[in-house]
């Protein structure tokens, strides 16, 4: 992995240090990104990018480096189909989703279904972008309501399509909320989104996945790099810590638990950072259940800094202006809607991305690597009981 920087601070730009982040920072904030090579530090890093293999992809390369423990390496498959692969995205109406979705339709190999919670937002943000009628389909979802979610699954169920890749992308990012807010069933809003609707649209997905003949499936969780306390952005205060779960074990209702997984007072960004560990450790966990049982390649990634999308829209308005310009000059670890759209897109159908269970990253020369997990988002335990209490929690338990 690149060595990860970085926070803005609205009073200041500063770059920290792995492991040796300000205490006293407060992260309303932050989001880290990939240093230049000049600027790494850590040595792990080094050793393993000897061992690069790179793979021409378009304008993407590849290289595949073995960093990732005890996952899979599926052989290629050799497997054709003659129609277009059905790939199904979440959160398809902006940023990286959207970005993503143009990605795949241009192939003209992909055909995608757009789970958006907004019908004439997505219709419109596929047009804008250029997206050609013949490649998607919008459909609703509304992830802060699990009804809404055993709903959009009948509805894919009622359209006979074969489902072949699962996007888990939407997120809301609240860090300056004062108070928790909820979904249509009590769950705090970040977590019940980000990690509760994703957990079961994809628990529920599995099943249709299954059954599709396409040569290469895949599920991917979007993670994130603020979630990881193995990097700089993830040592940015308030880190993400689910605890022993207490919190989401009571529900995480915010009257007869804490809005807080790990039980405590209540936290934007935290939870934001928490339930990006939830989905972390739910890929794992899929790959850990699922991978040889339905030959489904299980993913997660960060993909970089795309300091532009919506994901900060509720950040205060001078973050908004000088985060971009920070990540753009500073830390050079931004990337455009665009880049990053490319790079989710290669985790849905490159041939070199097939092994399950890795978590992605990208270097600065756009090319793929094996990235390590935290401790927390790499612990085994934690993800066998965040599954059984989320399993409870959805209504498959
Ligand atoms: N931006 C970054 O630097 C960065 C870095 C690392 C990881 N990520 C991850 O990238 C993913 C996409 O984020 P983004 O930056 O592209 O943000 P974005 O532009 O705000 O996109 C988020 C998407 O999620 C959708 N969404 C939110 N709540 C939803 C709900 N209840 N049901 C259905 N859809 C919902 C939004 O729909 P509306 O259009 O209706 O609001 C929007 O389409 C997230 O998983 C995020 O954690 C982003």
């Amino acid at each position: 992995m690149a060595l990860q920087a970085t926070s803005i601070l609205p009073s200041a730009l500063c770059i920290h240090k792995e492991g040796r982040s300000n205490a006293s920072l407060k992260d309303t904030s932050l989001f880290g990104v990939a240093l230049p090579s000049n600027l790494r530090g850590d040595s792990w890093n080094s050793q393993t990018w000897k061992k690069e293999k790179v793979v021409a992809v378009g304008p993407i390369r590849a290289q595949t480096v073995s960093t990732t423990p005890n996952t899979t390496q599926a052989a290629p498959k050799e497997k054709k189909t003659l129609r277009k692969g059905n790939v199904v995205i979440t959160g398809a109406s902006s940023g990286l989703g959207l970005a993503t979705a143009k990605a795949l339709a241009e192939t003209g190999k992909w055909h995608v279904i757009m789970a958006c919670r907004d019908f004439l937002k997505a219709e419109r943000a596929a047009k804008k972008v250029g997206i050609s009628k013949a490649n998607y389909t919008v459909m609703h979802l509304d992830l802060a309501s699990l009804e809404s979610v055993r709903q959009f699954v009948d509805n894919l169920r009622r359209s006979e399509k074969p489902i072949d890749c699962l996007v888990c992308n939407a997120a809301v990012y609240l860090p300056t909320a004062k108070e928790p807010t909820y979904t249509a069933e009590g769950f705090e809003l970040s977590v019940g989104t980000n990690h509760l609707g994703h957990f079961l649209l994809s628990r529920l997905l599995l099943d249709d996945m299954k059954q599709s003949d396409f040569p290469s499936k895949r599920m991917i969780i979007v993670g994130s790099i603020t979630g990881n306390t193995n990097t700089l952005a993830g040592n940015v205060p308030p880190k993400a810590n689910l605890g022993d779960l207490r919190g989401l074990a009571a529900g995480l209702d915010g009257v007869n638990s804490s809005a807080m997984i790990d039980g405590g007072e209540f936290d934007g960004a935290k939870a934001y950072k928490d339930s990006k560990v939830c989905n972390m450790l739910t890929m794992q966990e899929l790959h850990r259940r699922y991978h040889e049982e339905t030959e489904i390649t299980f993913a997660s990634l960060y993909p970089g800094c795309i300091a532009e999308t919506g994901l900060f829209r509720n950040h205060i308005a001078l973050f908004r202006t000088l985060f971009p310009p920070f990540q753009k000059y500073i830390t050079k670890g931004y990337v455009s809607e665009e880049e990053a759209g490319k790079r989710l897109a290669q985790v849905v159908f490159d041939p070199s991305l097939t092994k399950s269970g890795v978590y992605w990253s990208w270097n600065k020369n756009s090319a793929s690597f094996e990235n390590q997990l935290s401790k927390e988002a790499s612990d085994t335990e934690k993800a066998r009981k965040l599954w059984e209490v989320s399993e409870k929690l959805v209504g498959l338990a």
